[in-house]
């Protein structure tokens, strides 16, 4: 493969930095090529850093708003089984964030930044977050589509070139695989229940269903940066292909849930073996990337005040440290 991406190389340099740089773009290449892995002390293009930074900062500050729609529901759930499966699901996410707020700090970001930037309003996360779970069907209709949609996305980044995040998607998406298994069953009983529960079910897949497919981003002709992710073994399937595939999966599934996905397009289209699908609102995504969906200000307002309340958690932790470490220095 080419260098692409000596321009990233800053000017004035001597010539052994020079020489350090184009030996460690030169293993670069080479790694990319052999589709091998980027570890953390390796050298790397500044824009392939800060890009990763980017795409795993907000995968993990999607974690982690995305608990809020569920955790509301926690003390809602209809039985103390469901109570239970819906605590283990949302605590999963947590753990997903932490993963994924490690993997980014190998990148040379501190987690106190990152939090940082996302209860200042400056980070994005996953636009889905943004809308309200206003029925327990939701938690059904979020675990089947919304957990379904991070599976498609996510089992190819299981093999991003870059170590620590594709080690991390491994162990997150095996948990994903059981957050899409709740969800099913969720949806699946209330379908099978009285038609109140069955209309119920309906409505929340109607009103999931549009914005989890916007989840896999915009579409390909207006997704500038995807063709350099996947030039270097980032992303490995574009934004359309994987909404497409995303579909040709949920319209088996529906089938057995009993219910209809509110889209008359859908079809299999024959010459392209591709699953199409109806229009999508693209303005009202970047509406609501922008900070104008129905719940962006209340979940960053939720995510300040829990960072607040959890202010003695992380004092205690650094004191505790500091005495380990002084023992240990001691010793
Ligand atoms: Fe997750
Ligand atoms: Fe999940």
């Amino acid at each position: 493969m080419a260098s692409q991406n000596l321009q990233s190389v800053p000017a004035e340099l001597s010539p052994e930095e020079l020489e350090r740089e184009q030996a460690g773009q030169a293993y670069f290449d080479r790694i990319i090529s052999e589709d091998s892995r980027i570890e953390p002390r390796d050298w790397m293009p500044e824009a392939y850093r800060k890009t990763l930074l980017r795409q795993i900062s907000q995968h993990a500050h999607s974690e982690i708003i995305g608990m809020q729609p569920e955790a509301n529901w926690i003390s809602r759930a209809p039985s103390l089984k469901r109570k239970a499966i819906l605590m283990a699901k949302v605590q999963d996410e947590a753990g997903h964030g932490l993963y994924l707020y490690s993997a980014a700090e190998t990148l040379g970001q501190s987690r106190d930044k990152m939090t940082s930037d996302l209860i200042a309003g400056k980070a994005r996360y996953s636009s889905i977050f943004n809308y309200p779970a206003i029925s327990w069907a939701d938690m059904g209709a979020i675990g089947w589509l919304v957990d379904g949609a991070a599976i498609c996305n996510q089992v190819p980044l299981c093999r991003a070139s870059y170590g620590p995040y594709g080690r991390a998607m491994v162990r997150i998406c095996k948990e994903e695989s059981f957050h899409q298994r709740q969800g099913f069953e969720i949806l699946l009983e209330l379908s099978n229940g009285t038609p109140a529960q069955k209309q119920m079910a309906q409505d929340a897949v109607n009103r999931w269903y549009a914005p989890a497919l916007m989840m896999f981003g915009p579409p390909d002709d207006d997704s500038p940066n995807s063709k350099q992710s996947m030039a270097w073994n980032i992303k490995r399937f574009s934004n359309d292909e994987l909404r497409s595939r995303f579909v040709g999966m949920m319209v088996e599934q529906v089938k057995v849930l009993g219910l209809t996905l509110p889209d008359k397009d859908i079809r299999f289209n024959e010459e392209t073996k591709k699953w199409e699908h109806g229009p999508l609102d693209w303005n009202e995504f970047k509406n609501v990337l922008a900070g104008k969906g129905p719940c962006n200000a209340q979940r960053l307002e939720r995510r300040r005040e829990a960072h607040d309340d959890g202010a003695w958690v992380r004092e205690a932790a650094a004191e505790y440290a500091r005495k380990q470490a002084e023992k240990e220095y001691a010793a």
